[in-house]
């Protein structure tokens, strides 16, 4: 049976001002989902919830995977239950290869008794496995061997996120990809590289606004989410909608929301 990543009524604070007030949203395994929204309307806000990240205080709500509440865990944990967030990995880490930080991070997720200094996924087998990902996703075997994200251009920091995704093989993963900027190259290696790594073992979160994004992995479910809740659900054609029309109609059939907005805009003055 497919497992289920499940936010309930999810509050979030931060530095004590809410800025999520009661996300709910299911993803099942296999299910592409996007989530879009005006900037400021706290989809990053979602992610780093999820990721764990102590400036995010979870003041309602749960998170569960198959039941199994997520926020009672530490990152290594969540990671284990099979949830990968993009943007929580490592900046750089001085003298770290991309092989080496690939291998730990394999054996953590694979292994949970692993203690530090043991437990490594055997050479051979963590070789091979990764020269066979890079070839699927048509990248050079060089690339293992830089140092982590050392000069890493915006094209080759996706390379590294889509192939942590191969390796990690996780049944649900969140992408941010809002406001990082992506130049061509970067969005060319995420949609072509999500495209292949997605199926019926992975549930999707993409938070973008690159159409090409959502032309390359058509989400099944596209939320909408309006000062701090998810205002709207619809399939492709919504994302489709607000990629060509902008987020007008979407406050014209929120007003409430839209009201909320504003006010949140005054008080932080922008
Ligand atoms: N670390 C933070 N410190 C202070 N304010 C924050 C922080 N993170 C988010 N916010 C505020 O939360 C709101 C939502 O931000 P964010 O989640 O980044 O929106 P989005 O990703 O949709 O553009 C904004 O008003 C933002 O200023
Ligand atoms: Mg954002």
């Amino acid at each position: 049976m497919e497992a289920v990543l499940q936010i309930e009524n999810l509050h979030v604070a931060v530095e004590g001002t809410p800025i999520l007030k009661g996300v709910d949203l299911k993803i099942k395994q296999g299910e592409t989902h996007a989530l879009m929204g005006p900037n400021g309307s706290g989809k990053s806000t979602l992610a780093y919830a999820l990721a764990g990240h102590p400036k995010y205080e979870i003041t309602e709500g749960r998170v569960t995977i198959d039941g199994t509440d997520l926020l009672e865990l530490d990152a290594n944990e969540r990671a284990r239950l099979g949830l990968f967030l993009a943007f929580q990995y490592p900046v750089t880490i001085p003298g770290v290869k991309v092989a080496d930080f690939l291998r730990h991070a394999v054996s953590n997720t694979r292994n949970p008794d692993r203690k530090e200094g043991e437990g490594l996924m055997p050479m051979r087998e963590f070789r091979q496995e990764l020269r066979g990902h890079m070839q699927e996703l048509g990248m050079e075997t060089e690339f293992a061997r830089r140092y982590l994200n050392e000069g890493f251009s915006g094209g080759e920091k996706k390379r590294m996120e889509i192939l942590q995704l191969a390796m990690l093989q996780p049944r649900f993963a969140l992408l941010d990809e809002t406001d990082s900027g992506l130049d061509s190259d970067a969005v060319r290696v995420v949609s072509e590289g999500l495209k292949r790594l997605s199926g019926p073992e992975m549930g999707v979160l993409i938070i973008t606004h690159h159409e090409r994004l959502l032309e390359y992995n058509i989400p099944q479910f596209t939320h909408v989410m309006l000062a701090g809740r998810i205002v709207e659900t619809g399939d492709a054609a919504l994302a489709h909608e607000l990629h060509s029309q902008g987020y007008s109609a979407v406050r014209e059939r929120h007003p409430d929301a839209a009201a909320e907005e504003a006010q949140q805009e005054v008080a932080a003055g922008t």
